[in-house]
């Protein structure tokens, strides 16, 4: 599936953290740019070819322009290295529009908000939303350190300053994050939202599982497969539905790659599951799904899944290819 393209230019580059830098986004011909709510997220075309998805952190309120954040990350895939190495201020770029998977509960009494490291971006995006809106909530930002933390001007001067609490790991003496003190603490009703490196949301999620918090109250966003995806998944088939083919899918290879393997491109782009480039039909079987793109409704039909990630439930899926 390929999503419409906005062309922006980047009018700002901003170092906000130690390997963590902002870029402000706005369009060329400075027309207002698509609405969108907190949590929603871009597609960004980066100059090597990559396309990368990250939160929008700026107000939501705001139409001229959005601001990403992104921290390098020597062990990735390409797509933070090629964004602080290549991108620069002035240059053209182009994005998706935004789309939302992480987006408050509306129902909420109160939301506490969890960030670890960089997963801050849409967790500051809803914050801003929430004050105002004069909603009421709690946000906890947890990093390494304080030169590793993002930010921290902006949410000192910000109204909700006092519902912001900091916790850096290397700081002994100092707040250390109590996931189960917050839990208790927080009023009946309220939703939970997560977003930071995937031992962080695991820590969270389980805890407030343990603690019999319904699913419907936990949200999260997984830039990345989803958390309940196997290390290794079961041999399957799919076939072909224009040759009849049928071809193994062995547990070390994703469908794309053994579809690649046997002279049958899927076009890709994040390999994550995330950005739905690689959304395939399904004419019959069950796809096991872990990806972050489909709805709960789209899964639940069953008529379509993302081969980058997701797998199968039945011995064989027969795909619309
Ligand atoms: Fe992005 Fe499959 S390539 S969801």
């Amino acid at each position: 599936m390929n999503h419409p393209v906005l062309n922006v230019v980047v009018a700002r580059r901003r170092d906000e953290a130690l390997d963590i830098a902002s870029f402000e986004l706005r369009s060329e011909d400075d027309v207002p740019l698509p609405a969108f709510d907190a949590g929603s997220h871009i597609d960004v075309h980066l100059p090597n070819g990559l396309v990368r998805q990250y939160s929008l952190c700026n107000d939501p309120h705001e139409t001229h322009r959005y601001t990403i954040a992104v921290l390098r990350d020597e062990a990735g895939r390409g797509g933070s290295k090629a964004v602080h190495d290549l991108v620069c201020e002035g240059d053209r770029l182009q994005i998706s529009a935004p789309r939302n998977h992480f987006a408050l509960a509306r129902e909420a009494g109160h939301h506490l908000l969890l960030a670890g490291g960089i997963g801050v971006t849409p967790i500051l995006c809803m914050a801003e939303h929430l004050a105002s809106a004069g909603e009421s909530f709690d946000m906890h930002y947890c990093t390494r350190s304080k030169e590793r933390t993002a930010f921290v001007e902006r949410i000192a001067q910000a109204g909700f300053a006092k519902s912001v609490q900091f916790h850096h790991d290397d700081n002994p003496g100092g707040s250390t994050f109590d996931i189960e003190q917050a839990l208790n603490r927080a009023p009946a009703g309220t939703h939970l939202y997560v977003c930071g490196p995937r031992g962080f949301m695991d820590f969270v999620l389980d805890t407030a599982r343990a603690k019999q918090w319904p699913e419907d109250r936990l949200h999260y966003e997984f830039f990345g497969v989803l958390a309940n995806q196997p290390a290794m998944g079961g041999r399957f088939q799919v076939r072909i539905v224009s040759s009849g083919a049928t071809i193994d899918v062995p547990p070390e290879c994703t469908v794309v790659q053994a579809l690649a393997a046997n002279g049958i491109e899927v076009l890709t782009s994040c390999e994550q599951g995330v950005c739905g480039t690689c959304l395939t039909r399904v004419i019959a079987g069950e796809p096991e799904h872990l990806d972050s793109y489909l709805t709960d409704e789209e899964r639940a039909a069953n008529d379509q899944f993302l081969p980058c990630c997701s797998r199968a439930k039945s011995p064989l899926l027969v795909l619309d290819l």
